[in-house]
């Protein structure tokens, strides 16, 4: 039985944007991190170490913001964006302290943070985005915001990131998991560097030609961005796994739907019914990985050897700072 590290490098999500309006806190857990977010009065996120250095009362529980600063709840010590004391408010001077900030981006939206267990900072090409595609580049601005109406939200699961990843190889589940009527092709998977690209082919029932590609790139462990190419299924998707200690993961869904023409600003019931449909689909795969050890040499069938064994060799670059599989998750050394 090996383990299965919780502390893996990357780019992860840690929430949307609106969660955390201008002048709010929010009290976060990461990586087994107590963590603080805060939105300055100039709408500047930060995200700190949660607990003050004075007494060690935890910023997001009853902390405020003042300006660029979080105000500590218990005796107001303040401290700024860039996570150093800015004041006390019964002494002339502040202390030279910081409180440990992590490096966060806002992109569509979506807010990611920088994990490395070895201290390291974010690095060059690490974070694709969902619309700036080689391929399939888009306007942001051509599609309806995701949240709040078109996200799913699955916090505290029992789920390792790697089964969420492992998925953009895995054709043979569609039918089975998914109801597919066809069994999609792995047209083709680019594993250089640290983004995973791949294209799936989904063929017609009817023609049995490629009638859909599905392009993904996986960035670390934690981070899928797919287009669904199709004059009528078109959309894109961030799929997030990031784990909040050495037990669970929260899970997030994005969807971004094309804006249509005859309701640009309001998105129109029949996208968000797609959109409530996402939860069911976002389940199909959930109530799988919610009970999967993972398997550390599975037996392939032939169709499962070339995604997943190059997936799995990729994959093993972003445990490199705590050696590969060690943690809590298990694993069936079969
Ligand atoms: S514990 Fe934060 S100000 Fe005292
Ligand atoms: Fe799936």
């Amino acid at each position: 039985m090996l383990n299965l590290s919780m502390k893996p490098t990357g780019w992860f999500q840690i929430g949307w944007s609106q969660e955390i309006p201008s002048g709010s806190v929010k009290p976060l857990k990461y990586f087994g991190h107590d963590l603080v977010a805060f939105r300055s009065d100039d709408g500047e996120l930060a995200v700190l170490d949660a607990h003050c250095h004075h007494l060690g009362a935890h910023l997001g529980h009853g902390g405020k913001v003042k300006g660029d600063c979080v105000a500590c709840p218990y005796h107001g010590w303040q401290w700024n964006t860039r996570g150093e004391n800015a004041l006390i408010p019964y002494q002339d001077q502040p202390v030279r302290k910081k409180l440990r900030k992590w490096d966060i981006v806002e992109q569509h939206g979506i807010i990611f943070m920088w994990h490395d267990p070895a201290g390291g900072p974010p690095r060059e090409g690490w974070l694709p985005d969902v619309f700036d595609h080689p391929e399939k580049p888009a306007n942001p601005g051509d599609y309806y915001p995701c949240y709040p109406d078109a996200v799913v939200f699955a916090p505290n699961e029992r789920i390792h990131p790697q089964l969420m990843t492992e998925n953009a190889a895995d054709t043979m589940h569609f039918r089975f998991a998914h109801n597919a009527p066809e069994d999609p092709v792995l047209l083709s998977f680019d594993t250089d560097g640290p983004i995973w690209e791949a294209k799936t082919g989904f063929r017609s029932k009817a023609t049995k030609e490629v009638a859909m590609v599905l392009y993904a790139r996986n960035a670390g462990v934690g981070l899928n961005m797919s287009i669904f190419d199709h004059p009528v299924l078109a959309r894109r998707l961030v799929l997030t796994c990031t784990p909040v200690d050495d037990d669970t993961s929260d899970l997030r869904v994005s969807y971004f739907f094309q804006r249509d023409a005859r309701s640009p600003e309001v998105m129109p019931e029949h996208v968000r019914e797609m959109a409530r449909q996402t939860r069911t689909l976002f389940e199909e795969d959930a109530v799988i990985w919610r009970h999967q050890k993972f398997v550390q040499r599975p037996i392939f069938a032939k169709a499962d050897v070339a995604g997943y064994s190059a997936l799995r060799n990729w994959c093993a670059q972003f445990y490199e700072a705590t050696g590969v599989p060690q943690g809590p998750m298990k694993v069936l050394d079969a």
